[in-house]
């Protein structure tokens, strides 16, 4: 009989061990679980490109890897029908960024042959335009892109209006866009600024005189953002190196920004 209970005991004992052991391995499991949610990023671009559409709606663990994918945010599988219609966007945003592409590669250009300051800008815009191959082109291209993107920046904005685009949750972007705004208008400034002619040197003139008028601050500020322009020309190593380097990044920056808050906040769609 002792020997039986002893048995028993032993049984016993073997099964708490074991079941606490199991335990430990699915507690272990629920632990990874989190972690398991990820899918390999090779496997997502493989499915990406072979263009598989699932039927089944996409489940939680696959959103889980989307959410968190660089490749599934810029090329995600389903996209909203009313995404699509052009008639809703016009694709401005769009054709604002096209603009701003063509301007970031035919200025790049322009930087080979342009020579900022006072006695060089207007000089060396003349012979962009009259002597080096192709020139002319590069520089209608740049302006007209220029003007282009002021137009549909601002038609863009219009749009956002008028589909009352700018309420929640999408307020964030919107004061992102008025920024894009600013700089685009600024950037449209300075590009003509650069120019060097004497009408240049009227806008630049104006541009300090008004700036100077911040209490306290604005004088310093017209210098960071002009340097010293002359009456005659406008064109100046501080305004080249905004134009060219600081504000375009600045705007690149923030039309990622804006392209990923899109996203965000539920795709372009009828709220
Ligand atoms: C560099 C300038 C800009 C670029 C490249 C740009 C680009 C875009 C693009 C591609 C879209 C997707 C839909 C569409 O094409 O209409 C979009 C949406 C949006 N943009 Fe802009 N944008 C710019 C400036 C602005 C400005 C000035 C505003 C407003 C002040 C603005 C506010 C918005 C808002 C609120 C949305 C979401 C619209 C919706 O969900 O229907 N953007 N933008």
């Amino acid at each position: 009989m002792k020997d039986q209970v002893a048995d028993l005991k032993q049984v016993a004992e073997q099964e708490i061990i074991q079941g606490s052991k199991q335990d430990a391995k699915l507690g272990a499991k629920q632990e990874a679980e989190p972690r398991a949610k990820q899918e390999p990023v090779w496997e997502i671009i493989q499915e990406q490109v072979r263009e598989r559409v699932p039927d089944e709606i996409i489940s939680e663990r696959k959103s889980e890897t989307y959410k968190n994918n660089f490749f599934s945010h810029i090329r995600p599988r389903f996209v909203p029908a009313g995404v699509l219609s052009v008639l809703y966007t016009f694709c401005l945003g769009g054709l604002s960024f096209l603009a701003f592409m063509v301007l970031g590669m035919t200025g790049l250009l322009l930087m080979f042959h342009y020579q900022p300051g006072d006695s060089n800008g207007f000089p060396s815009v003349l012979t962009i335009a009259s002597v080096i191959p192709y020139g002319d082109v590069i520089r209608n291209l740049h302006y007209w892109a220029g003007q282009i993107m002021v137009v549909t920046v601002n038609l863009h904005m219009l749009r956002v209006v008028w589909t009352r685009a700018y309420k929640s949750p999408k307020q964030l972007n919107w004061l992102v866009g008025v920024a894009l705004l600013i700089l685009v208008l600024v950037l449209d400034f300075t590009g003509y600024l650069l120019i060097g002619s004497q009408e240049s040197g009227a806008a630049a003139t104006v541009a300090v005189n008004i700036l100077g008028q911040i209490p306290g601050i604005g004088t310093g500020l017209a210098q960071i953002l002009f340097g010293e322009p002359s009456a005659l020309s406008g064109s100046t190593l501080v305004v080249y190196v905004w134009h060219c380097v600081g504000f375009p990044m600045l705007a690149l920056i923030l039309q990622l920004y804006h392209f990923w808050r899109i996203r965000r906040d539920g795709g372009v769609r009828p709220l």
